[in-house]
């Protein structure tokens, strides 16, 4: 049984696609611990509790410092002591430590595709927003392996989107989420659970 944690800031929408696949049989030989959350604000918090999944927070702002939180947040993780971090919009940057301290087993997702429109700065709706000012026809998500840099470990799956003319960044933000971001991040969640991937040479390779 894989053991996840999934790490949110917002409105949870892939932590609710997470949920539907484990109720739908399309993820299996997976448990979720808790759902840890940086914005006590979350809703994702909400979808969690609702199902009696523990809501954690840990806010950088109740730390003196980045690297005061980055030690808590650390120390939590290895308390839970997760086979697999899910970061399913998450906004925090995955402090060293932690990246060190479980390898290849954070994943997270997106939403674009990865090497495009990512990196710092390329957040949530950010990341649509610079679709549309550069005019790109197609983008998509990304679901990759965690490192040290913005975006940069081994990528996992993806799968690309249409940009329509008429698209605002909320209505790029939708499409993207529900041709890609919903189906990707939980087959790739059952792919790990079900050992079907493994990282090697750098890259990720079917078993
Ligand atoms: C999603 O679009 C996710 O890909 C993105 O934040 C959104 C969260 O939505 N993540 C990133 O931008 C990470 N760099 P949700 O709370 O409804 O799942």
């Amino acid at each position: 049984m894989l053991k996840i944690v999934v790490c949110v800031s917002g409105g949870g929408t892939n932590l609710q696609a997470i949920l539907d696949a484990l109720d739908e049989g399309k993820i299996t030989n997976t448990q979720i611990l808790g759902v840890l959350s940086n914005n006590p604000g979350a809703g994702a918090l909400d979808r969690a509790r609702s199902r009696g999944i523990p809501g954690i927070v840990m806010s950088p702002k109740e730390y003196g410092d980045r690297e005061a939180f980055n030690e808590a947040f650390t120390a939590k993780m290895c308390e839970l002591a997760p086979d697999l971090v899910v970061l399913a919009g998450f906004l925090v940057k995955i402090p060293p430590q932690m990246v060190s301290r479980f390898g290849d087993r954070i994943v997270n997702i997106h939403p674009s595709l990865i090497p495009a429109f990512c990196g710092v700065g390329y957040y949530g709706l950010k990341v649509h927003e610079k679709v549309l000012e550069r005019g790109a026809k197609v983008t998509g998500a990304t679901v990759h392996f965690v490192n040290d840099g913005m975006d940069e470990g081994p990528i996992i799956s993806q799968k690309a989107v249409a940009v329509e003319e008429d698209d605002t960044p909320q209505t790029l933000q939708r499409r993207v989420m529900e041709q890609a971001e919903w189906i990707l991040l939980p087959r790739a969640i059952d792919d790990i659970a079900n050992g079907r991937i493994e990282v090697a040479g750098g890259r990720v390779v079917r078993k």
